[in-house]
């Protein structure tokens, strides 16, 4: 029987990222693949039956495949130089969690199963939890078929590749049917628990998010000879269009908007880029208050674009409501961990996305550092162990 901190330790060495530090596991890359046959190996050496369903979602399942079951699981993908935890202590938790039932004697009433969700931070393909998007008919089949990566191949192709037929990609209501229950359980990603005090929470809300990008174009030149009075450089255009993000964002309570990512286009350090792409994240519990948010940023980078001599197109990407988990299942669960506090987290989730068709619930084990999708996300060891042992309670509770 290992401990998720064991089980944490024998991935240690993949995907790690020489150049950003931290994790790299983009979905179906070879990091990522090497830790789905990793999550397979260990659940057959469990005795526990997996197949892999036609969006990709991994399912170990202790017992039969049938409807109704009780499904734990995360991911195992990761944002670029993110940290060890985030999906990774989700699943690992969750072969610690039937390790600790079968060493109770537990027979389970209906069937277990965990999954493993791929893509579920869009680092990829930019979409994030595309897995459980597909499995719940929330993305449109086509518009997932034609997402592309940074090196332009479509998600169809790449999913052929890993051995899906893409014209099978989409929703699947009967692995939906199987799910009865879904629990995860996720490093907490910010500063709700502190060092102190409990090391988990049972989560209660996702606060609503979104992606957009934003492509500023301008003149491509030269850096030499093009006057600095005769430039159209979209460069600069991003420049102030980042400050006015980070301000319309801090002047609206409760709204978070960051700009992670940028590409200038051809991206030479003696060209003025003809085009520059920005991806905008923007996260606020009110959707409308998201949507005027998104329209005040959008007519600021008009504004800013055109005093540079460029002009700026904007368009969604994705966009997630804020999400309630199931209120029954989160008392049943609260009833299983009395101390366990109840937190919002402003993090998504492939749980998120399954609550509009199942009941589904979170638990978050404290992360001291308060940071995520960086090197510096930690769990002690203590911590990850108490959350295998709240986690197979809460199972146990539920079975
Ligand atoms: C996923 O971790 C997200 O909240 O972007
Ligand atoms: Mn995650
Ligand atoms: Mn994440």
């Amino acid at each position: 029987m290992e401990t998720v901190n064991q089980l944490l330790d024998s991935i240690k060495g993949v995907g790690r990222d020489a150049v950003r530090g931290g994790y790299s596991r983009a979905v179906y890359s070879t990091a990522e693949l090497d830790l789905r046959a990793w999550f397979i190996e260990q659940a057959l050496q469990r005795g526990l039956s997996v197949e892999t369903d036609r969006n990709g979602i991994i399912w170990a399942w202790w017992g039969k495949p049938q409807e109704g079951a009780l499904v734990t699981g995360s991911h195992l993908d990761s944002v670029p130089g993110g940290g060890a935890f985030d999906g990774p202590l989700g699943v690992a938790s969750a072969l610690a969690a039937v390790d600790i039932l079968k060493a109770r004697g537990t027979v389970p009433a209906r069937s277990l199963a965990i999954t493993v969700f791929p893509e579920e931070e869009g680092s990829r393909f930019g979409v994030a939890c595309l897995g459980s998007r597909l499995l719940a008919g929330a993305i449109a089949v086509d518009k997932a078929r034609n997402l592309r990566d940074g090196d332009g191949n479509t998600f169809a192709d790449v999913a052929r590749t890993n051995g899906l037929d893409p014209s099978h990609l989409g929703p699947d209501a009967q692995a939906l049917a199987r799910i009865g229950d879904f629990v995860e359980l996720h490093v907490e990603q910010g500063k709700g628990l502190g060092a102190h005090g409990p090391a988990i929470a049972v989560g209660s809300s996702i606060l609503g998010h979104g992606r957009w990008k934003l492509s500023i174009s301008g003149q491509g030149n030269h850096a030499g000879t093009t006057l600095m009075a005769d430039r159209a450089d979209p460069m600069v255009a991003a420049a102030q269009i980042i400050v006015a993000v980070r301000d319309t964002a801090a002047a609206q309570p409760d709204a978070r908007a960051t700009v992670g990512r940028l590409m200038p286009v051809p991206g030479g350090t003696n060209v003025i880029a003809s085009r520059v792409d920005m991806w905008l994240d923007a996260r606020h519990p009110d959707d409308a208050v998201t949507a005027r948010l998104i329209e005040s940023i959008h007519g600021t980078a008009r504004h800013i674009a055109a005093g540079e001599g460029c002009s700026v197109s904007l368009t969604e990407e994705s966009y997630s409501d804020t999400v309630h988990f199931d209120p029954g299942l989160s008392r049943r669960i609260s009833g299983i961990l009395p101390d366990a506090p109840v937190l919002a987290t402003g993090a998504g989730h492939d749980a998120g996305v399954l609550s509009a068709h199942v009941p589904s619930a979170m638990l978050f084990v404290r992360n001291p550092s308060g940071i995520s999708h960086s090197p510096e996300e930690y769990v002690a060891d203590e911590d990850a162990n108490a959350g295998a042992v709240a986690l197979a309670d809460v199972l146990e509770g539920l079975l």
